[in-house]
């Protein structure tokens, strides 16, 4: 591989999405941010200068950083943030892995400004196991607010409540063309152009999407008028093609598609939309987002959309209901991995620790003196076996790496529920949660397996998992108790799909495998910042192997300091 070379300077840059113009970091100018692109076996040296008056650190998504946790980025897990006025070097080889990654920022709620595409080709010559598309275009699915983001996150943090949703999903930081300046309402006919994505497509080729959730709270469906989409890749690890109408991608989640583009289109253009799929009683953003995608000309009978003019409107896909469970889970089980003897499937056959894992939400009684708005008067907090994360005062990856964790670390993890659960109960004696900077410690190469199991305890909702430094294969889901003595019949041990991140069904579970083959120390959270912010996370750490290249490196020198 070769070595790249990239330079993130982040600064305040003015930005107008719904009419409303403010200030936001972004990475040299760019919102969203720039598209990194590497084959695999590259390496890549991001040099980061932080010009803001906030903290921020870099992770990207999805790459394993194998023995060099130095490079993940999440603030005070594997290094301190990089402060105001200072900079940091990422420093990493793309080893093994190629597909559509991202990177984001990984300080309090910043992603929902800095992120951008982490696209690894294959090693020259590899080529892809289906046709090569005629041309491949990165999709990224964000949210936009009109207030300032920081003020969203405190006041949830403060009070306790739920975060103001946002104004507007977004197709590469575009809101779409359905927005009115004028009369603030939602108008079909009022384009907006310059608000709006557009993908221009060839008759008859075949595109491949690179689709990004960059969302900050709420899985999506993704859908474009008249169109079927084969998915051929999931968080860059190739999967065997099934076709669909409706997409579902978590917070977290990539995913490859391949579009043809029909030789004899009903119309010159059809919208692209996305729509959130929640199950929770309260409030989430509602609004489907809309991009065009237009064909070159087949015939001049028809007339490109363009400002001010009334149009016809696009004809819109079809989005299943915000509450759709059902059509969630037909479509995140179609999942299989490739599993050819080029692309094989490397399942964990054997298990050496058994986890289980409660995921949901849960309560902190409210701090004197302050009104609370949670339920019954409480603050919200999210939990993991009933223990909020804690994010600790220095980074836990040097504590690991000194052997210093006094001051740092609590006690171990619980690999248990503490109490019995029960994803139907409406008042389970659980509902108060218990804080800590807790981690599982691992012996190097141990095979895990994890079950996940969402509660229910403020209502049923999925929680999108998302792991640092590994992939895990999805051995299999449903719905209510996992049943350990029925549902391990069910595992699919063969071929199951393998991936970063995993939605935990609503009132249901997921079970999953991986093998603690790299060292460090690696954050294990949900991927709605909302519920990260209030605890819903825990790390893994896993110990040196025997041989040296079993080893963590050391630490770069320009580490920064908390
Ligand atoms: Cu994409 Cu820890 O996150």
């Amino acid at each position: 591989g070769i070595t790249r070379h990239y330079t993130f300077n982040v600064r305040m840059t003015k930005v107008t999405r719904l009419c409303v113009s403010k200030s936001i970091p972004t990475v040299n100018g760019q919102f969203p941010g720039p598209k990194l692109v590497a084959r695999q076996g590259d390496r890549l040296v991001v040099k980061v200068h932080n010009h803001i008056n906030y903290n921020v650190s870099f992770h990207w998504h999805g790459l394993r950083q194998l023995r060099n946790g130095w490079a993940d980025g999440p603030s005070y897990i594997t290094q301190c943030p990089i402060q105001a006025g200072q900079s940091y070097t990422y420093d990493f080889t793309v080893a093994g892995q190629r597909g559509t990654l991202w990177w984001h920022a990984h300080f309090s709620w910043l992603r929902v400004h800095l992120y951008g595409p982490l696209i690894i080709l294959p090693k020259r010559f590899d080529g892809y196991p289906f046709p090569t598309p005629y041309k491949e275009v990165p999709i990224m699915f964000g949210e936009w607010f009109k207030a300032d983001t920081e003020a969203v996150i405190n006041q949830a943090l403060q009070t306790g409540a739920g975060p103001n949703v946002s104004d507007a999903y977004t197709f590469n930081g575009l809101p779409g063309p359905t927005y009115n300046c004028s009369s603030k309402g939602l108008q079909t006919n009022a384009r907006v152009p310059e608000d709006t994505y557009k993908l221009k497509v060839q008759p008859g080729r075949t595109y491949m999407l690179r689709l990004i959730n960059a969302a900050l709270n709420n899985e999506l469906f993704f859908a474009i008028a008249n169109h079927t989409l084969t998915v051929v890749e999931a968080d860059a690890n190739y999967v065997k093609p099934f076709t669909a109408t409706t997409l579902v991608i978590s917070p977290g989640q990539t995913m490859n598609v391949l579009l043809t583009a029909s030789t004899n289109p009903a119309s010159q253009a059809f919208a692209m939309a996305v729509a959130p799929y929640t199950n929770t009683q309260g409030t989430f953003d509602n609004t489907t987002a809309t991009a065009v995608l237009e064909y070159y000309a087949p015939t001049t009978t028809t007339q490109p959309t363009s400002a001010g003019t009334q149009s016809p409107p696009l004809p819109l896909p079809a989005l299943p209901r915000y509450n759709d469970t059902n059509a969630v889970a037909r479509f995140s089980t179609n999942f299989r991995s490739l599993a050819t003897a080029r692309y094989p499937a490397r399942v964990p056959q054997a298990v050496d620790r058994h986890v289980l894992f409660t995921v949901g939400l849960g309560t902190d009684p409210c701090p004197p003196n302050r009104t609370c708005q949670g339920p019954n008067g409480t603050k919200f907090a999210a939990s993991i076996n009933n223990n909020s994360f804690v994010r600790p005062r220095a980074a836990l990856l040097e504590a690991h790496y000194r052997r210093r964790y006094a001051g740092v670390l609590m006690a171990n993890f619980p690999t248990t529920p503490p109490h019995p659960f029960n994803y139907t109960s409406t008042a389970p004696n659980n509902t108060f949660v218990a804080h800590g900077t807790r981690v599982v410690p691992l012996a190097f190469n141990t095979s895990v397996e994890l079950v996940m199991q969402g509660t229910a305890i403020q209502g049923a909702e999925s929680h999108p998992l998302h792991m640092h430094g590994f992939n895990f294969f999805v051995l299999a889901q449903g719905f209510g108790n996992y049943d350990p003595v029925n549902d391990p019949a069910k595992y699919n041990l063969v071929d199951p799909v393998e991936r970063n991140t995993v939605s935990v069904p609503t009132a249901g579970w997921v079970a999953v495998r991986f093998l603690a083959n790299n060292p460090g120390v690696w954050l294990m959270h949900c991927h709605f910042d909302v519920h990260l912010s209030w605890g819903l996370s825990m790390a893994w750490m896993v110990d040196d192997g025997p041989l040296p290249n079993q080893k963590m490196l050391p630490p770069p020198s320009d580490l920064p300091k908390c």
